[in-house]
């Protein structure tokens, strides 16, 4: 019996994946940028057990629900029939972004899962192959397996669609909750619909693919004002998309556009800040690290706020026979 302990944080996009082109290989329709954040890391073990009838998922030290349990099953599937075992395993995950901060994401959470089962199971896989694993859970996962700024290739097929480093500015992240209840529609429902109801998804896709060429060239550059700008047109332009959606969905509520008014008052005042959201009503502000103290100040009406930096990819902590 093997145990195996991975530790990961989940990443904000600069640039977003909102969109599938494959479900089943949860292959994005566009690629996407992120920053792996250097905080509310989930910790998870998997203990192999060969003779159990059936895989266990503890969150928090709780039984998870049937819902996430079936999807931890769906994933251990994967490793399984690559590992060409039929061993069930125990799966203990502890998350420490507090609860209904829209932080407890499944990107650290496959992420985690991806790198502890891999390892549990004996698959040696490099760094690119691991990416693409977690991808299979979430497809926001891809991109916690990479240290800081990350692009996730969209790619044609499950070999070429993973994420690798890219060097970029230095950039805090001010994460403003404006509102700690969950959010009413998953991620993945709400791309669904959009992919199929949205008029401006089609738009949203190509403008996205270029956003992206354009980011990573910012990013190269070390300039962080287009960084910052082409950050806050992407996710307005993701909002829109979904909010025109058929029936409607909407994500930010008028807290989160106040954080949006904030963030432009800030840069009439000579700071640049720019914002971003994803799938709730919470707003993520970007600023250089040494404006992130002066912008959170200007925040501090909004909500629960705090200061974030670039942090690791998902990494193995202990692995142990028994
Ligand atoms: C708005 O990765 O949670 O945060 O692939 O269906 O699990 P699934 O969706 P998920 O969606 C993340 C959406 C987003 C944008 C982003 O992180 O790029």
């Amino acid at each position: 019996m093997t145990t195996a302990t991975a530790r990961a944080h989940p990443n904000i996009a600069l640039v977003k994946y909102w969109g599938k082109r494959d479900e089943e290989l949860m292959l994005p329709a566009a690629g996407s940028l992120s920053l792996t954040l250097d905080a509310y890391a989930t910790t998870t073990t998997v203990s192999l057990e060969p003779s159990a009838a059936g895989d266990r998922f503890a969150l928090n030290g709780a039984e998870a629900d049937a819902g996430q349990a079936e999807r931890v099953t769906r994933f251990l599937d994967l490793v399984r029939s690559r590992a060409g075992s039929t061993a069930r395993a125990v799966v203990r995950s502890h998350n420490e972004a507090p609860t209904g901060a829209g932080l407890a994401s499944s990107a650290s959470g496959f992420a985690a899962l991806a790198v502890a089962s891999a390892a549990a199971y004996d698959l040696d896989l490099d760094r690119e192959e691991l990416s693409r694993l977690a991808r299979r859970g979430s497809g926001s996962a891809t991109r916690s397996l990479v240290d800081g700024l990350a692009i996730w290739h969209a790619g044609d097929d499950d070999a070429s669609s993973f994420a690798e480093p890219l060097e970029g500015p230095a950039m805090s992240m001010i994460i403003v909750t404006v509102d700690p209840g969950q959010k009413k529609i998953s991620s993945r429902e709400a791309m669904r619909r959009t992919a199929r109801t949205s008029p401006y998804y089609t738009a949203w896709v190509d403008s996205t693919a270029r956003s992206l060429e354009e980011m990573a060239a910012a990013c190269r550059a070390g300039d962080f004002t287009r960084v910052g700008e082409i950050t806050e047109s992407n996710a307005l332009r993701m909002h829109a998309a979904i909010q025109a959606s058929d029936p409607p969905i909407r994500y930010l509520r008028s807290a989160s556009l106040a954080v949006f008014d904030a963030v432009e008052q800030l840069r009439a005042d000579g700071v640049e800040a720019y914002a971003t959201a994803d799938a709730g009503p919470n707003v993520v502000v970007i600023s250089r690290p040494e404006d992130a103290r002066a912008v959170s100040r200007h925040l501090a009406g909004h909500g629960e706020i705090s200061i974030v930096g670039a942090g690791p990819g998902a990494q193995l902590i202990t692995e142990e026979d028994c």
